[in-house]
């Protein structure tokens, strides 16, 4: 069974804190997410493995700790994934960003892949896939799955805000799966928002309504 991790940092439960209020406006929002984002991240690469080299300071010889065999990629779900990338880029910057876009098929409810783009090592890669909501999971399991499909080995889920429903949705389809977020919340509404949540994150990332 995969971890669920719930990043509590006091740090991290104010910002989630002003990402939730009603009057913080698109750019604050993003500002917050964005660093959310890279939090969460510092604790979803904690199992990195290192490897000591010998390196050269301007006193002396030593021998240090470095990552120097492990890839990575981050892989935003299309629309509001996007809002996570800057904070995760600036914490791993040579990681490569691999976009998924999906939408749900009104007639099927199914989530339908219309747009992906992935470095092609792809299936070298430990891929993160990043989307601030984990709601009835149905988004997350579909784009883990399209990544497995390619040959993916290695995959975490990374979002801000998640819910019973989705963990449970997600664990069952997706065992092997890791989960990090930085609040887990009461319930999902009749309109498959979390509660208390913090509305759509897209709109409020991108200032539609
Ligand atoms: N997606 C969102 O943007 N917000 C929710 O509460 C649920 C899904």
């Amino acid at each position: 069974m995969g971890k669920f991790v719930i990043v509590d940092h006091p740090l991290v439960q104010n910002k989630i804190a002003m990402l939730r209020k009603t009057e913080t406006g698109s750019k604050e929002f993003r500002e917050l997410a964005s660093e959310v984002a890279m939090l969460v991240c510092y604790e979803a690469t904690r199992d990195i493995p290192l490897h000591q080299v010998e390196i050269e300071t301007p006193v002396t010889t030593t021998k240090a700790n470095m990552i120097t065999d492990k890839k990575f990629s981050i892989a935003p779900v299309i629309r509001a994934g996007i809002g996570m990338v800057d904070g995760i880029l600036r914490l791993m910057p040579t990681a490569k960003v691999a976009h998924i876009g999906l939408y749900r098929d009104p007639e099927t409810l199914l989530p339908v892949e219309y747009f992906s783009k992935f470095p092609s090592d792809i299936c070298e890669r430990e891929v993160f896939v990043i989307d601030p909501m984990l709601a009835t999971g149905g988004t997350a399991v579909a784009a883990i799955q399209l990544l497995k499909d390619k040959g993916v080995k290695h995959i975490k889920f990374l979002c801000l805000l998640s819910c019973p429903e989705g963990v449970k949705y997600l664990t069952e389809q997706h065992p092997d799966v890791d989960i990090y977020t930085a609040a887990h919340d009461e319930k999902l509404n009749d309109h498959g928002y979390i509660v208390p949540g913090l509305g759509d994150a897209g709109d409020r990332l991108f200032g539609t309504k």
